[in-house]
């Protein structure tokens, strides 16, 4: 391809008709937009076309679909359809129903994804197609920071291939090994996700944030009975244990037999042996986690990581990775889940299709500290809370700081909406609910009165750069929340005989530091590192927080109430402020105080009850 001097070359990638759909536009190969559909259109995990993520991303760049120079899809429909038939032929005439249930939404949406996307985009362009790991490998190694690095990519599963290692170098990577379907880390965690009661694709990080309770005395019957797991990694499932090949469950009745009986209700309690569960296949996930890595480290000779796919998510694996794994530097994709494919897919079209060189970004990535979202100026923010009736008061930067740090430090709870939203299932301090970490009650108010959701989860500390190793047991960049390191001892609280020997849920009773909002029941943290280059707002309240408190951590969750997308807009800010028990507002330079919003302002309790299964 030859580029005209002085027009850009724009690239749309689309990840669409699984899960979590998106789109992303790079720019002469520079990211300069990417957002999940699930964050317009409101509904979690959303598959559809991401038609309002494409719109905008042209919105941004101020182009039509017709200034597109290509469309890149993240994964190849043929092949998967080949893999979905070629199954349900093997185990015919077993999975006939779920095949009669899919056959026709394939045949009708996902073989003529080519027809599809040209008739949503308008566009009469190039569409190309990578597969689905070269895409995720592709969102691992381009952004990061290394000029080459090897690549493990992880997920349930794409056309056929479940996990893979690759060698990226310059502008180009070269899959190496891979492991295929069935045999699959991400659905056999997905299994035992599904067997505890959570939903698939969603509720694993729930079972990772329930094993720190339990002991994983259930980790020798699955190396025995469930997974055949060799030294490079690789390894393969007992089948007669699943039923995501033809039916319309993850698990079969054998593997409930041989877990003592079914999976637990969504609803019901959360009993020692879940806990112990939750535990076994947390540990099992991190050993092949560690295999696949040091086979990885083995077949590239190479010293720095790049990593995606959902798998990657599992940051306690992560943290494990990085302390006792065999690489020097570890680079996580924050979109590692299908999303992130998007951005692989447009990159892997820059540069290799369209052949442009790529210069690693040396100290940063190229992500942006994944601001890619949408942004809303304070003329926009302003119309709209006049618009809805809201009271307000305007402040400048530094006053705003002032006030949002002692209000922090009251133990209120902040609503936090600025700049452009986060690509990527982490709120990094753009649409964020902040509180103090210090405070012994803090846990509690914002699981049950905030996010109406399950008081175990712990919750996540934002913590400036520069103070990380005052706090934490690491000291290294984790500015996506990607890595869970330990509470350094400085911090511990030393339990009494009484706490030592709670168990279970009640372990959370014991205060086990002195930032009790943020340290899970065996000392741990997802950590979030802000640095002034990537979020100086985010950044400068952090600063102010530590000048009034003498603490340079926040507790940082998720803008969004239990079974929500994160917040989008203003709109979407507000809405849940007011159904909820977040006391004040930040919404670019205004503040919202609970108190003096209109009297409809009192939380909406039936949210509590309709995410009540989620
Ligand atoms: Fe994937």
């Amino acid at each position: 391809m030859t580029q005209t001097r002085g027009k850009p070359q724009y690239i749309l990638g689309i990840s669409a008709y699984y899960h979590d759909s998106a789109a992303c536009l790079l720019r002469d190969g520079a990211i300069i937009a990417a957002a999940q559909e699930e964050r317009f259109s409101r509904k979690k995990g959303d598959s559809d076309f991401p038609r309002q993520a494409v719109e905008y991303c042209l919105n941004f760049a101020g182009i039509g679909s017709n200034s597109l120079d290509f469309v890149g899809f993240y994964d190849k429909p043929l092949l998967k359809f080949e893999r979905l038939l070629e199954t349900y032929m093997a185990i015919a005439p077993r999975g006939f129903r779920s095949f009669l249930m899919a056959a026709p939404l394939w045949m009708k949406d996902k073989v003529h994804i080519d027809r599809s996307l040209r008739k949503e985009l308008g566009y009469a362009g190039p569409v190309l197609y990578s597969e689905h790991h070269e895409a995720h490998a592709a969102s691992a190694f381009f952004p990061s920071p290394f000029d080459q690095a090897a690549i493990l990519t992880m997920d349930g599963v794409g056309e056929w291939t479940t996990a893979s290692i690759s060698r990226g170098e310059g502008n180009d990577l070269e899959i190496l090994e891979e492991l295929h379907w069935p045999d699959s880390i991400g659905l056999l965690y997905s299994a035992f996700t599904y067997y505890l009661g959570f939903k698939v694709n969603s509720g694993e990080y729930k079972v990772m944030g329930l094993a720190p309770y339990g002991e994983p005395r259930f980790a020798d019957t699955i190396y025995r009975e469930v997974i055949d797991l060799r030294e490079d990694g690789s390894f393969r499932l007992n089948q007669r244990l699943f039923d995501y090949m033809g039916g319309l469950t993850m698990t079969s009745a054998a593997f409930d037999q041989l877990f003592g009986g079914p999976p637990r209700k969504p609803e019901g309690p959360l009993t020692q042996r879940d806990m112990d569960l939750a535990r076994s296949i947390q540990v099992v996930c991190e050993e092949v986690m560690l295999r696949m890595a040091r086979t990885a480290h083995r077949v590239t000779g190479l010293d720095d990581l790049c990593m995606a796919g959902g798998v990657a998510l599992n940051c306690v694996g992560n943290g494990r990775l990085l302390r006792e794994g065999p690489f020097k530097r570890i680079w996580i994709q924050p979109a590692a889940g299908d999303a992130g494919a998007a951005l692989g897919v447009a990159q892997l079209i820059w540069h290799r299709h369209a052949a442009q060189p790529r210069s690693a970004c040396g100290a940063g990535d190229a992500m942006n500290g994944s601001y890619l979202g949408p942004e809303f100026s304070d003329l926009a923010i302003e119309e709209f809370l006049q618009s809805v009736g809201a009271p307000y008061i305007a402040l400048s930067r530094d006053a705003l700081h002032t006030r949002v740090a002692s209000l922090l430090a009251e133990e209120n709870v902040i609503g936090w909406f600025d700049g452009r939203m986060e690509f990527g299932p982490r709120a990094l301090g753009a649409r964020s609910i902040l509180g103090d970490p210090r405070s012994p009650r803090m846990q509690q108010k914002m699981n049950l009165k905030i996010k109406f959701r399950e008081g175990f989860r712990p919750f996540a500390p934002s913590v400036l750069r520069d103070r990380l190793t005052d706090y934490f047991e690491m000291d290294v960049d984790s500015p996506y929340m990607l890595f869970v390191a330990q509470i350094d001892p400085r911090h511990r609280r030393v339990l009494t005989a009484e706490q030592e020997s709670l168990s279970g849920i009640d372990k959370l009773q014991a205060l086990r530091s002195d930032l009790p909002a943020i340290t899970h029941v065996d000392y741990s943290a997802r950590i979030q590192t802000v640095h002034p280059e990537t979020n100086s707002n985010y950044y400068d309240l952090l600063k102010e927080f530590e000048r009034q408190t003498g603490c340079g951590v926040l507790v940082n969750t998720s803008f969004n109430v239990r079974g929500e997308p994160i917040v989008c807009t203003p709109a979407d800010a507000y809405r849940c402020f007011m159904a909820t028990n977040i006391d004040f507002l930040v919404l670019g330079g205004f503040l919202l105080d609970k108190a003096s919003q209109p009297v409809t302002a009192a939380p909406d309790q039936s949210w509590q009850h309709e995410y009540a299964l989620d």
